[in-house]
Parts: structure tokens; C-alpha cells; sequence
């Protein structure tokens, strides 16, 4: 098709972590997860089919990436699913609207709007499971940045994945607030596709973890629609604590926390302690993500003059 597909897509915040695939190849995650996409940050992505190019184009953020860029190599090798003769290539413009002091992942938003974009592109009208799917095929994260608001991402069982995908949970929240701290943009990172592995294959901690994700995943979702905020922040911290300590303990060590990322962490508990309700939640890099209600926003902007406020229902 001439036509010129677009989509766009927000990143997503795990309250309950994605970490561990049962299959690579298709993206089929160890465990079921729950998240919370972040409104206006994201991914707008515009392809076109075009039968007279030699080789796909991607351009990011205005900048025409090299064939052999590890960004463009993966992203050709998921367009792979969807060429319609081996020798058709796409060209592929894509802008992130995440400020990149953010300090959030991409590839999430990323694939959602690629998959939203070839759905416009094909004309093929996909309902939003389907979509779901496809992003999943892309990222495993990228399943639940098909939706708004609260998004479980549901494990699956079968060898072939169709029951792997991510659905919302009808239950917005309008207090509900996301900061996003930032500590270091320059730290040097273990992609979390390479992480993930290392830690299933390497830590003995790892067989615990499967099973407690699943029960957070469940409380999280009743904490959510109860509007427990002290469970859901328990839970959120506590499961992605859980998490880091599997990655921890695997060999060689993965650890994502600079010395500034517990300093903060120390700060969270202290004000906590004080009597302000805010969690944290971390993935895999250096920087914090805290969970508050909106009537404690101030007190904690005063603790980090730096977060920047997010409400994703706001
Ligand atoms: C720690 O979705 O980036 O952010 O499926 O290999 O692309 P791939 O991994 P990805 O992993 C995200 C890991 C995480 C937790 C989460 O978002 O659930």
C-alpha cells in the first residue's frame, strides 16, 4: 500500500514487574504484570511501505539511523513478521515525546505505536487484543502500552503466545500521581531483554519469583479497585524490590542503583516515616518512580524539587 500509516502510544510504569520470558523468541513472559501508562509520554510513529527501497529506513527523532544501528537491526527484524514479499522495506519516521531527562525506556511506546501504525498503514482495523499481541511480539512491555490507565498484561499458557496479551482494567483514579526522579541519564545500562535472561539463567533466587508476581499482580488489582492506595504502594514497592534482588543475586551481578538511587530511596522511607504516603517503583536503570496522592503532591515536590508530576488521569 502508497498509504502512510500512523500511531501513537504512551509509555508505561510496572507496578507489578515484567521479568522473565518462558520463550524468547515470541516475547512470552515467566509471569503475568500490571502497569500504568503515563499520559503524553511517548512514542508517534509514522511507515510507509515502499517496494523500491533496497533496505528499511528509520529515522529517530529527526536523525536517519545507520543500517547496522542496533535500534534499526531490531526494529527490521520485527517488521519481518509483516512484510508482504520478502524484498518489500518500510520506511519509518519516529519521534519520542518522552523528554529524554525523563529517564524512561522507549521501546514500550515504541512498538505500540510501530504496531498502531501498520494497523492504519494495512488497513486492518485490529481490535485492541490483537494489537496487544503484536506490540508483545516487539517488546514484551510494549503489550501494555496499547492502553490508558491501569493495564494487566496477562501471562498466557499456550506454546504459540495467542493468550499472551494485555488488557485494561476499567478503574481510573484521579488522585493517583506518578513523579519521576531522575538520578543518572549517563549510567551505563544492562538492556533488560539481556538482563531478564541472565537472571533466569543464572540466579537461584529467580525460581521464588514467578509465583510471588502472580499474587502481586492479583492484590495490586484489588488494591486498585478498592482505591487502597497504602496496599498498592506496599505491594508496587515491595514487588519491584523483589525483582532488583533477583538481579542481584544472579552471577554476574546485574545492579541498576547508582549511590544516589538509595539515597532517594532513603529519603521515600524517611518521609513515610513522617507520615506522607509515597512508594517507589524502579526498572531497569538508576531512576525512581514514586507513587502519592494528589493531596500530598506539594509536601513531596518539596522533598524533590527536581520530580517531575505525572497524572495519568488527571
Ligand atoms: C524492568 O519489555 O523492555 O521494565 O520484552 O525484552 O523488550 P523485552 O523487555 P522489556 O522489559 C521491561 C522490564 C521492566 C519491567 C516491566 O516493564 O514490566
Amino acid at each position: 500500500p502508497k498509504k502512510i500509516g500512523q500511531g501513537a502510544a504512551d509509555v508505561n510504569i510496572a507496578l507489578s514487574k515484567y521479568w522473565g520470558k518462558r520463550q524468547v523468541e515470541l516475547n512470552l513472559p515467566t509471569n503475568s504484570s500490571l502497569s500504568i501508562s503515563l499520559p503524553g509520554l511517548g512514542t508517534h510513529t509514522k511507515i510507509q511501505a515502499d517496494k523500491t527501497l533496497q533496505h528499511d529506513c528509520v529515522c529517530l527523532n529527526g536523525k536517519r539511523l545507520k543500517q547496522d544501528d542496533p535500534f534499526a537491526m531490531r526494529l527490521s527484524k520485527f517488521l519481518d513478521f509483516f512484510r508482504e514479499t520478502p524484498n518489500t522495506f518500510f520506511d519509518i519516521h519516529t519521534e519520542n515525546t518522552v523528554p529524554t531527562a525523563a529517564g524512561l525506556a522507549s521501546s514500550a511506546s515504541g512498538y505500540a505505536a510501530l504496531v498502531l501504525a501498520l494497523n492504519d498503514c494495512f488497513d486492518w482495523q485490529l481490535p485492541k487484543k490483537e494489537l496487544s499481541l503484536l506490540a508483545r511480539l516487539g517488546s514484551g512491555s510494549a503489550s501494555r502500552s496499547i492502553y490508558d490507565g491501569f493495564v494487566i498484561w496477562h501471562k498466557g499458557q499456550t506454546e504459540n503466545g495467542l493468550d499472551s496479551f494485555a488488557e485494561p482494567i476499567d478503574a481510573p483514579w484521579s488522585e493517583f500521581c506518578i513523579g519521576l526522579l531522575e538520578i543518572d541519564l549517563k549510567a551505563k545500562k544492562v538492556a533488560s531483554t539481556t538482563g531478564m535472561q541472565q537472571t533466569v539463567n543464572h540466579c537461584e533466587l529467580y525460581q521464588a519469583w514467578p509465583k510471588k508476581a502472580e499474587q502481586d499482580v492479583q492484590a495490586i488489582q484489588q488494591a486498585i479497585l478498592q482505591q487502597d492506595f497504602s496496599e498498592l504502594g506496599a505491594l508496587a514497592e515491595n514487588n519491584a524490590l523483589s525483582m532488583h534482588a533477583t538481579m542481584i543475586a544472579t552471577w554476574p551481578p546485574i545492579l541498576y542503583w547508582q549511590p544516589e538511587s538509595v539515597e532517594a530511596m532513603h529519603m521515600v522511607w524517611a518521609l513515610r516515616e513522617s507520615g506522607v504516603e509515597v512508594y517507589f517503583t524502579m526498572d531497569a536503570g538508576p531512576n525512581l518512580k514514586l507513587m502519592f496522592l494528589q493531596k500530598d503532591a506539594e509536601r513531596i515536590q518539596q522533598a524533590f524539587p527536581a520530580l517531575k508530576l505525572i497524572r495519568p488521569f488527571g
